[in-house]
């Protein structure tokens, strides 16, 4: 018995080490030979586009590309994107490949990885260039924490001046873009080049795998911190033409928190260093050919808003109640209509498909929690969602007035979304046509009841007399 164990214990062993062996070796395959990472630290959505140029240097043709991240980031990290360069200079063309999460055994610190499918293996001594995006929510951190309405925005990004990575990295720069020339402090790691708005960090040559050094730069930022810390997106689909959308928002300015006294009248009169920080407009970027748009808030409706549409979108430009400090919120609600022949299909195999655009229509905002709920006409079967990232999907019934048998609702709910979000998707699902009488149907039989009781009323007799 113990003989047994022991066999199985070793065979264990060994089955772990050969598997670490690969885990290495697969790794050891590839090699980095030139790395360009540019960080955009204008807005308070951090965008990083990283160029790989990647090679490989084993002995068997390879099939994904890993990116590392650490365990700080991948809860902060909204979308990773990733793209092939084709051809060269002019011709230069990008075809996109799968990201998904992957697990490794042996991570080193807790690190998180991306697995990038190649169109075509690289086979070995070949080079491939990748095209990265990806894209950090909440990642700036206000400090000082509080500041005053005369007082301008300065937050701290921390990253590492070398690429993370699982391969040998021969060469690497790294470029920050900040929204103005004021810096006030960062790491300096030489080669560091700071000029006008940009810093730059490297080259640095031959960095081994898991190479880490963390950098902190500190400087001024006084974008809009708009964040939606919840957004309901409602859209009702009636087959008699129309789609309404209602789109509930609490939104939340995350930047330095405000201290102290709020001055109206020295904000009004020194706009350009007084609150410069907070904001009092939004941009809602609409479809084309919005009608009936409005929006309101607790109190009642809005008047501040206005509307400008061309033949290709709308734009709605929202004034909350009072501008908006850091720490403070405002809650409120916009509902417009929209033609259901611009969003209405039918897909070749006979069923009915809504194809609209997920994510958020204000310009700029990360959406905490974003739920969209797709009201189907009644009698709609069968419905399901085509979304182009994977996203938390369930069925709900609700019930308005005319209806009999009730919607059928889908809902689809995502954290963590940026405006890069904002890609259409389909909800299709099965109609028969007979349907759409029932709604005539209900109302003329209503008035018929109503009529035969009139007629009953007028007919009866209620009067005491024998
Ligand atoms: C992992 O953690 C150890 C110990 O804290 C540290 O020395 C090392 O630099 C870390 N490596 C990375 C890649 O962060
Ligand atoms: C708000 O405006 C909408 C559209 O203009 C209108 O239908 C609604 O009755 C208004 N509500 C109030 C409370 O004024
Ligand atoms: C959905 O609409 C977009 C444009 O808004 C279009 O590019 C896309 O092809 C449409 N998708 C389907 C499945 O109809």
């Amino acid at each position: 018995m113990e003989a047994m164990l022991r066999i199985r214990a070793a065979l264990l062993l060994s089955a772990l080490a050969l598997l670490s062996l690969l885990v290495r070796s697969y790794s050891q395959e590839i090699q980095i030979a030139n790395a360009e990472r540019r960080i955009d630290l204008t807005s308070h959505i951090v965008k990083v586009f990283l160029t790989l140029k990647v090679e490989n240097v084993g002995t068997s043709p390879a099939s994904e590309i890993l990116l590392a991240f650490p365990p700080s980031q991948v809860d902060h990290l909204a979308l990773v994107k990733a793209a092939a360069t084709v051809g060269k200079r002019k011709k230069k063309s990008y075809l996109s490949l799968d990201v998904i999460p992957t697990e490794l055994p042996d991570a080193p610190n807790g690190t998180k990885y991306f697995s990038i499918s190649l169109l075509n293996p690289l086979s070995t001594g070949e080079t491939a260039t990748l095209e990265v995006l990806y894209i950090l929510t909440h990642s700036l951190e206000p400090f000082p924490a509080e500041i005053s309405q005369s007082e301008s925005q300065l937050v701290y990004y921390r990253d590492s001046a070398l690429i993370l990575s699982p391969y040998h990295i021969k060469k690497q720069t790294t470029f920050f873009k900040t929204p103005s020339s004021k810096l006030e402090s960062f790491t300096r790691v030489e080669p560091t080049n700071h000029a006008g708005a940009e810093l730059k960090y490297g080259p640095y040559e031959n960095h081994p795998p898991y190479s880490f050094l963390p950098i902190i730069l500190h400087f001024e930022n006084n974008n809009p911190f708009a964040i939606v810390e919840e957004l309901v997106r409602e859209v009702e689909i009636s087959h008699w033409g129309n789609l309404q959308i209602t789109e509930s928002y609490r939104l939340a300015h995350a930047g330095a928190r405000h201290k102290g006294m709020f001055s109206r009248v020295e904000y009004q009169s020194r706009p350009s260093i007084s609150g410069v920080s907070s904001f009092k407009h939004l941009l809602a970027r609409l479809p084309p050919r919005v009608h009936s748009v409005y929006y309101r808030d607790e109190i009642g409706n809005i008047s501040t808003s206005h509307l400008r549409t061309d033949p290709w979108k709308s734009e709605l430009e929202i004034e909350p109640r009072y501008p908006l400090f850091g720490g403070w919120k405002a809650t409120f609600v916009i509902g417009y209509g929209l033609p259901l022949e611009d969003f209405l299909f039918e897909s070749p195999d006979g069923r009915r498909y809504l194809n609209f655009s997920f994510g958020c229509p204000l310009v700029e905002t990360v959406v905490n929690k974003l739920t969209v709920k797709v009201a189907l006409p009644e009698g709609a079967k069968d419905p399901s969602a085509v979304i182009p990232f994977p996203v938390e999907q369930h069925l709900e019934a609700k019930y308005s007035y005319l209806d009999i048998v009730g919607r059928t609702v889908v809902v689809l709910e995502k954290n963590n979304v940026v405006p890069e979000h904002n890609s259409p998707f389909q909800v299709y699902y099965n109609f028969n046509p007979i349907f759409m009488l029932a709604e005539p149907l209900m109302l003329t039989s209503v008035f018929f009841l109503l009529f035969i009781a009139c007629l009953a009323y007028l007919h009866v007799d209620l009067s005491l007399r024998k």
